[in-house]
């Protein structure tokens, strides 16, 4: 159907198709705009309607409910890429917010540009990026990003968000506080280093390289091999054949705690004791890489502020759910225990019951609080997970 300003409206769109996890019903109306006027058109079109309005991108990190979206989905669909040279050593790139995020990390690496090469592999499109701060070993989005073009839906108004607009953290931004659908992200942009080596920060990248015969500096494109073969190894990246692979990635974000809390829950699940020093290093070594592994005990990344980020896979698993977990339609990945995954046949409830079951059993467990990592779309304004 075409809508009154020339925009391709469907109607009564299935979006279990349009989701990694693939659950879900549809969207009353889809409309899948290329480039910011027609993104302003189609969010006009919703405000003088008075349609609900959400955005989506890949669908690789939300949970659709099953009663679907009303009103109207925006998948935006612009995939321009620009590249301008800052100077010898910088290249600013500008992408729109439809392009796939991992054809332009092959693009970045392919062109010796450094930056993202770590976040290889990651499902979905540009312009869900900066919403939670995406972020893999070793390098997250708000390393390279130095702008975020974003339309307000309040007032249809386009503006180019700065750093500190954006208020990046640990998978976390201005956007994703917003409530869904307040703010839609036409394209981003990036400051790359031109001939660049890999970052290599995290401890089981850094493993992989060597055992491959790199050391660090790592070229750019060892770094993306290394990283998409590893996270093969976790079902980590979208494999059709891979039932372990329909998921949101992982579901719950690694919980930040007190010092004091950590000893707890360490002693209390058999990880061990680790003391922080005032450098912020364990007293044994146990947390000294930055991704905790090769440690015995509990992993933990001490943050240098009386605070520990802990792992939750590692709390799940300790807690009696390990890889595989789960009867029913929803259940534990076989290959990661922090991923969710559909069996086939999922619903949403199935999805929500599952995720408080995994969210109650840790917190008896370890008195630790899982808070979920995907966006809920279309569980009511009511809802709390
Ligand atoms: N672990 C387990 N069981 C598992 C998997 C991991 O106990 O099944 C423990 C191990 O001790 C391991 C530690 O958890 O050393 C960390 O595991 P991993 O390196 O896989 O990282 P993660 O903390 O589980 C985070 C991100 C991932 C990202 C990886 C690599 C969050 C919520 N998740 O996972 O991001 O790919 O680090 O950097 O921060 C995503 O956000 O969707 C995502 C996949």
């Amino acid at each position: 159907m075409t809508g009154s300003a020339g925009l391709e409206i469907e109607r009564d769109v299935p979006l279990a198709g349009l989701t990694s996890l693939g659950v879900g019903g549809a969207a009353e109306r889809l409309v899948r705009p290329v480039g910011e006027t027609r993104l302003i058109e189609a969010i006009a079109l919703a405000r003088a309607q008075g349609w609900p309005l959400w955005v989506l991108g890949g669908g690789s990190n939300v949970v659709v409910a099953d009663s679907g979206l009303p009103g109207l989905v925006i998948v935006p669909a612009g995939r321009r890429r620009r590249a301008a040279l800052v100077d010898d050593r910088h290249m600013r790139v500008d992408v729109e917010a439809g392009h796939d995020w991992d054809e332009l990390v092959e693009w970045t690496v392919a062109g010796q540009l450094a930056g993202l090469e770590c976040l290889s592999g990651i499902p979905g499109r540009v312009g869900a990026a900066p919403i939670q701060n995406i972020g893999a070993y070793g390098q997250e989005l708000a390393d390279t990003c130095i702008e975020v073009r974003v339309i307000d839906s309040a007032t249809g108004i386009a503006a180019s968000w700065d750093l500190s607009r954006l208020r990046f953290g640990y998978r976390e931004s201005a956007l994703k506080r917003a409530s869904i659908g307040s703010f839609v992200v036409t394209e981003i942009s990036l400051l790359l280093r031109r001939h660049g080596r890999a970052t290599v920060r995290y401890g089981e990248l850094a493993d992989r390289l060597r055992v491959d015969g790199y050391g660090d500096p790592a070229p750019l494109a060892a770094a993306r091999a290394a990283v998409l073969a590893i996270r093969k190894t976790k079902a980590m990246v979208i494999d059709r054949r891979d039932t372990d692979s329909r998921s949101a990635g992982s579901f719950f974000v690694n919980p930040t705690v007190a010092d004091a809390v950590a000893d707890q829950v360490a002693e209390r699940l058999g990880g061990g004791v680790t003391r922080t020093d005032g450098a912020g290093t364990t007293t044994d070594g146990a947390a000294k890489r930055a991704d905790g592994a090769g440690t015995t005990g509990m992993p933990r990344y001490p943050r240098g502020d009386g605070q520990v980020k802990l792992s939750a896979a590692w709390l799940i698993e300790r807690c009696g759910m390990t890889k595989g977990y789960g009867e029913g339609p929803v259940g534990l990945s076989g290959k990661h225990a922090l991923a969710l995954i559909n069996r086939g046949g999922a619903k949403a409830s199935d999805v929500l019951a599952f995720a408080r079951h995994v969210r109650d059993r840790v917190a008896s467990g370890s008195d630790v609080v899982l808070e979920p990592e995907p966006r809920w779309l279309g569980f009511g304004a009511e809802f709390s997970f």
